[in-house]
């Protein structure tokens, strides 16, 4: 496996994000941040998380690393590797699969190059399936940044990758 290297800063703004979400639960139960310190460190660190950043919040909570390691790879949100600037979450669940989601999936990689997983040579793009997303009735759908994208055809994708590539999509 690729080995990746992170820069880790943890900037006085990221410090004073973190303080505030731990204060959110009682001092003997730091480990209850762990969920939204996670998305804060990750949000501040081109959204991935390294070996070295999941100790680090390990340390910073006062658990073992092990703690954080069972948490990140067990929810898609967090992401191990770097990733593209836009990644496209594609629902794989049952309704947004018996309305081709799978293949919407295959059709965007198939028009990026590569697999699902994967991330553009040129860390534009990546492409991953997840689990259900919540917006079941509006299948086949993805998640770009903070936004859903519903009820997608090739037409819509092929209008939001070229959005994308001119800059016009937002994430947040
Ligand atoms: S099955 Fe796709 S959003 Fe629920």
């Amino acid at each position: 496996m690729k080995e990746y290297t992170q820069q880790i800063n943890f900037t006085d703004e990221l410090k004073a994000r973190i303080r505030e979400l731990i204060s959110r639960y009682p001092a003997e139960h730091k480990k209850s941040a762990l969920l939204p310190v996670l998305h804060a460190v990750q949000d501040a660190h081109d959204n991935w998380l390294s070996v070295p950043l999941m100790d680090k919040v390990a340390e910073i909570l006062e658990i073992k690393p092990i703690e954080v390691y069972e948490v990140v790879t067990f929810y898609t949100m967090y992401n191990q590797k770097p990733m593209g600037k836009y990644m496209l979450e594609f629902c794989r669940t049952t309704c947004c699969a018996i309305q081709r989601g799978e293949d919407l999936m295959e059709y965007t990689c198939n028009k990026l190059g590569i697999k699902p997983g994967e991330t553009t040579p040129d860390g534009m793009f990546s492409v991953v399936g997840v689990e259900c997303l919540g917006a079941c009735g509006y299948g086949p759908m993805l998640q770009l940044g903070d936004y859903y994208h519903e009820h997608l055809t090739e037409e819509k994708i092929d209008a939001l990758l070229e959005d994308c590539r001119q800059g016009k999509v937002n994430l947040h």
